[in-house]
């Protein structure tokens, strides 16, 4: 069996064990610590920390997510790291209250409830949990669910809040040719298993502030900020919020029942569907990518919370943006949609 060591965190004071056969991310989830990460494969840099003292060894990566000069510094990626001594690892980016409201990462076996098409690319799946299941999650939140026969996952955001009823709610674009997605068309019948491992992810409703909240969604990002909303709904929340939502044509539209219902029960919630192709005639609302819409229409973000969620060149777009608008780095939360690839050396 492999040695496990003690791994510290700073400046939060955090201790975990971690075995060598795990990555250090991996043992924090396991124990309930959520640190902030991204694809959770050497890629993106989210999970990128600084080791102060100890051995640890880093596994494949992306120099994109980590230039050489930076691991000569000392830096790391604890989505990659394996401890094989007692070590002490500076957190460059983390949020104390995350961190300590983490929730333990466990797999389950679910089976598919049921499939449903929202748009000509975009269905509805509903898993639903095993009787006796300790699943637990925060709106916003993540899973790793298994591609059937492979060891390969992808990951999804849960719509619904809670899984008290025992089933996990997904939004999830159909790509022809997709490994998961593409099963979507027709090659998952009710009742197939699918293993689900989580939950992860910081895409989480900060309800302590009562800044005012901007959302900004394009195509299956929908499907967590709903979550938030309908968190926010059922809570009584009614911090002022306005949600832009791209969509190339109307009928790449979704949900809108819903979404009509929440703006009545949200005292002060807007919600601006944004169409960048094709509009009817009588569109009332905004035209054009939902990046511009968002610069055209708001004059002064420096003060809200802003949550982003949608493929990568929707977030890539927005990011620069917000710094331009003053938004302060701590203030802007998100959901990048990266599509899986495989790690250089
Ligand atoms: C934290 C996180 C949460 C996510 N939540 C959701 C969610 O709630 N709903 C959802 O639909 N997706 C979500 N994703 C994306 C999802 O995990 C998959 O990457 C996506 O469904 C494609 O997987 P696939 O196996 O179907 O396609 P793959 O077999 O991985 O890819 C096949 C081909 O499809 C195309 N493709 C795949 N993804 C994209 C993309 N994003 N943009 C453009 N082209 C693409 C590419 O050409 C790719 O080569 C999330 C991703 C992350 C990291
Ligand atoms: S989470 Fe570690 S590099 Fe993306």
């Amino acid at each position: 069996m492999a040695d496990t060591h003690k791994v510290r965190f700073e400046p939060v004071g955090i201790e975990i064990d971690a075995d060598e056969d795990e990555t250090v991310l991996d043992a924090a989830f396991r124990q309930g610590v959520m640190l902030i990460h991204g694809c959770k494969e050497g890629q993106c840099s989210a999970c990128k920390s600084f080791l102060l003292d100890g051995d640890l060894q880093m596994g494949r990566y992306s120099t994109f997510a980590l230039p050489d000069f930076e691991k000569d510094e000392g830096y790391v990626l604890l989505c990659r790291s394996h401890a094989y001594s007692n070590v002490e690892i500076e957190l460059v980016n983390y949020d104390e209250d995350m961190i300590r409201s983490g929730l333990p990462v466990i797999t389950v076996q679910t089976e598919v409830a049921s499939v449903a098409e929202l748009t000509h690319d975009i269905s509805l799946l509903r898993l639903k949990l095993p009787a006796e299941h300790a699943f637990r999650f925060h709106p916003g939140q993540y899973v790793d669910i298994t591609i059937p026969g492979t060891d390969e996952h992808r990951s999804f955001s849960m719509a619904n809040i809670s899984a008290a009823e025992g089933i996990l709610e997904f939004i999830i674009k159909r790509y022809p040719g997709g490994k998961f997605s593409g099963l979507l068309e027709n090659g998952l019948s009710l009742g197939i298993p699918l293993e689900v491992t989580g939950p992860y992810g910081t895409f989480t409703l900060r309800v302590s502030s009562d800044r005012r909240l901007v959302f900004v969604g394009g195509g299956a990002g929908m499907a967590p900020i709903l979550a938030l909303l309908r968190q926010m709904a059922e809570s009584g929340n009614q911090r002022e919020a306005v949600y832009y939502y791209g969509a190339r044509t109307e009928g790449d539209l979704f949900h809108l029942e819903e979404l009509a219902h929440l703006t009545e029960q949200l005292g002060g919630f807007r919600f601006v569907p944004c169409l960048s192709e094709s509009r009817p005639p009588d569109w009332a609302g905004e035209s054009g990518l939902v990046t511009d819409v968002l610069r055209r229409c708001e004059q002064n973000l420096a003060a809200c919370e802003v949550y982003l969620c949608g493929p990568p060149p929707m977030i890539d777009a927005a990011l620069p943006l917000l710094q331009d608008m003053g938004v302060p780095e701590d203030q802007i939360f998100f959901d990048k949609f990266t599509v899986t690839a495989a790690a250089e050396d």
